[in-house]
């Protein structure tokens, strides 16, 4: 990627500016790295599904303050089941800008599968976004990346490795596979492409309205559990992928930014 990490927007002239795609980037954490990377100069490539409405209202805010400098492309991740589907979203993505520097695995499923109730749809659809849709997206925009000298930086999970969340199995197993993704990758796409990923604790809530809501007691004692005393921020987690988008000699690294939780998780819940 020939480009350096500046604080500065004004270093690229609007087409040489790098082009980072987010999958799942309207909302919450992903919408955190859209706006990070822009803010850096990036031109960014929002990937949605439901989110259409939040994706423009994104896009319009960027393109306002720098013109032709976001896109909004939808899709739901199933395409990757289908090899036509998968090669048409790749060309959206490749011709929204012209290339491609970074792409960001953020999109994701994450609910429980309690043993007793796990079936073939819950593994079908948190293996999709978590793990099958990661792999077959990087291979296929590996050729557009390799001649950026690009990246890719997955989302994984402090329950990806060693510290199973408990009846989340499917979600997990996911999870780890990705992580394993990251670490094969790295090997295989080296020198020319690097590829890592950012381990998260709690950096944002589960949506009040979500089958996932926290209550308060849940909120104050998954707090308790975390040595810095706070939920994370979308941001600080966004700050890690321009870190990871710009670290040229680091490629197969995960980067825990979970305010030091996985330290005291002994597996299990909370
Ligand atoms: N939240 C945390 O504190 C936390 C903790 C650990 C790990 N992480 C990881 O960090 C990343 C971001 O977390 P988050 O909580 O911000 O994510 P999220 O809100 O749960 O999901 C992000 C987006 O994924 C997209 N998505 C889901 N299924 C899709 C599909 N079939 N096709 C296309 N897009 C799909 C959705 O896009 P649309 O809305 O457009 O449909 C959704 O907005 C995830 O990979 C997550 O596993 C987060």
């Amino acid at each position: 990627m020939n480009h350096e990490f500046s604080l500065s927007q004004s270093k690229y002239s609007n087409t040489s500016a790098p082009v980072m795609v987010v999958t799942g980037g309207a909302k919450r954490i992903g919408a955190a790295i859209v706006r990070a990377a822009h803010e850096q100069g990036y031109r960014v490539i929002i990937h949605c599904h439901h989110s259409e409405q939040e994706a423009n209202d994104l896009a319009d805010t960027l393109n306002h303050s720098r013109p032709d400098s976001a896109v909004v492309v939808l899709a739901d991740l199933t395409v990757v089941n289908n090899s036509e589907m998968l090669q048409q979203f790749t060309q959206n993505i490749i011709q929204a800008f012209g290339q491609l520097d970074v792409l960001v695995h953020n999109a994701s499923r994450f609910y429980p599968s309690p043993l007793g109730d796990i079936d073939l749809e819950q593994w079908d659809d948190l293996f999709l976004t978590n793990a099958k849709a990661p792999l077959l997206l990087s291979q296929a925009l590996y050729p557009y990346l390799r001649t950026r000298q690009g990246c890719i930086i997955s989302l994984l999970d402090i329950h990806a490795h060693n510290k199973p969340f408990k009846d989340y199995a499917i979600y997990n197993m996911a999870k780890a596979a990705h992580r394993m993704m990251v670490q094969t990758f790295a090997l295989d796409m080296a020198p020319e492409v690097r590829v890592n990923g950012i381990a998260p604790g709690v950096n944002i809530l589960p949506e009040a309205d979500s089958d996932q809501a926290l209550d308060p007691q849940q909120q104050k004692s998954i707090i308790d559990s975390i040595p810095m005393q706070r939920i994370g921020k979308p941001e600080e987690i966004a700050h890690s992928v321009l870190y990871l988008a710009h670290a040229r000699y680091v490629t197969g690294e995960i980067i825990t930014v979970d305010g030091g939780r996985s330290l005291t998780l002994a597996g299990g819940g909370v």
